[in-house]
């Protein structure tokens, strides 16, 4: 009897220990995914499909996480998350990547693009591609582009010409363009975090902020803001990344795989945006709870003629060519050309 119980013991001990190696192997990688947006927007849809199709393609070897509305990280805090290894996933705003390069400020620039044909044209460009490693440097790499649309301006005040949105305060993206592109019309710029902005607006701690029609549906920022004016005056896009160290530890099958779920999603996520951006603005509109302004054409050249001298501000940063390039995409014979 006294022999059996050492016995036993290593035996139990050699079975834990050979479970444990189990577990150990199958043991999933996880990749937290973290975004600011709500489920219900082209940014939020394509993570919870690219969830799926991971799930769906690495057999669950990898398990996506999802957190969004910022319950894991602000914009202005995930990319130093992602370098220290705390989220493997993130989607900011182009808008907000000013700390790690010059280039993206590029897609800020006031109207230098017409709709989403151009910026497809442009993004899929060979230019347009390179600019996807503009933070390689910086240890971080750019899985793809991902559409939320045009940007429309909300205000306390009807915003008919550029002099009605003078002394007037907007919520901004931490971006320098952002902030020329007010000053270019008197308004006064402040850098918010997108999680505090329905707070910013129905406290009239600021009179208005500018976004995607799925953004201002989805934090109900028209409910707060009385009128809206159709400017379609910039872009709202963002760029996927994720760090190098966790993308080249990856295996390489699983590598393959997670890439191509997440083209799939961002095709998916592509198309959402077009649906949204018409859906959303309706649903807004049916609110009534906020006016939909409609620039005529007279109305629209004056905030054109106001703000595309920051283009010329920014031209040694980001680059006269790729400014022209872009440009250039606006003209439908311009396909992936440059
Ligand atoms: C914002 O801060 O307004 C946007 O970048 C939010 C988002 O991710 O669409």
């Amino acid at each position: 009897m006294t022999r059996l119980i050492p016995l036993c013991a290593a035996v139990i001990g050699l079975a834990a220990a050979f479970s444990t190696t189990a577990v150990m192997a199958a043991d999933p990688v996880v990749i937290k995914f973290s975004h600011v947006v709500a489920e219900n927007t082209p940014k939020g849809q394509m993570a919870n499909k690219f969830k799926e199709l991971v799930a769906e393609k690495t057999g669950g070897s990898v398990v996506v996480e999802v957190y969004p509305n910022s319950q894991l990280f602000g914009d202005d805090k995930v990319l130093e998350a992602m370098l220290l290894g705390d989220v493997q996933i993130a989607a900011p705003a182009l808008s907000k990547f000013s700390r790690y390069t010059d280039v993206l400020a590029l897609y800020d620039l006031p109207f230098l693009f017409k709709d989403l044909d151009a910026v497809d044209r442009f993004q899929q460009s060979e230019q347009g591609q390179m600019m996807l490693d503009a933070i390689s440097k910086k240890g971080l790499i750019g899985l793809g582009y991902l559409h939320n649309g045009m940007k429309q301006l909300s205000s306390s005040k009807p915003l008919r010409v550029p002099d009605d949105a003078s002394g007037l305060k907007f919520r901004i993206m931490s971006s320098e363009v952002l902030e020329a592109q007010f000053k270019a019309v008197d308004a006064a710029p402040l850098k918010k975090p997108f999680s505090e902005v329905f707070t910013l607006l129905q406290t009239k701690a600021i009179d208005g902020q500018e976004n995607t029609w799925s953004n201002i549906y989805s934090k109900k920022f028209f409910e707060v803001q009385p009128y809206i004016t159709e400017s379609n005056h910039g872009l709202l896009d963002y760029m996927v990344v994720t760090s190098k160290e966790f993308w080249g530890g990856l295996p390489d099958e699983q590598r393959a795989q997670v890439k191509e779920a997440m083209d799939e999603a961002l095709a998916f996520g592509n198309q959402v945006a077009r649906d949204k951006a018409v859906e959303d603005k309706q649903l807004i509109a049916e609110s009534g709870r906020t006016e939909i302004i409609e620039l005529t054409d007279e109305e629209r050249t004056l905030w054109v003629e106001a703000m595309k001298p920051v283009w010329k501000q920014f031209e040694k940063e980001i680059g006269a060519d790729l400014i022209d390039s872009a440009y250039r995409s606006n003209d439908t014979g311009s396909v992936a050309a440059n």
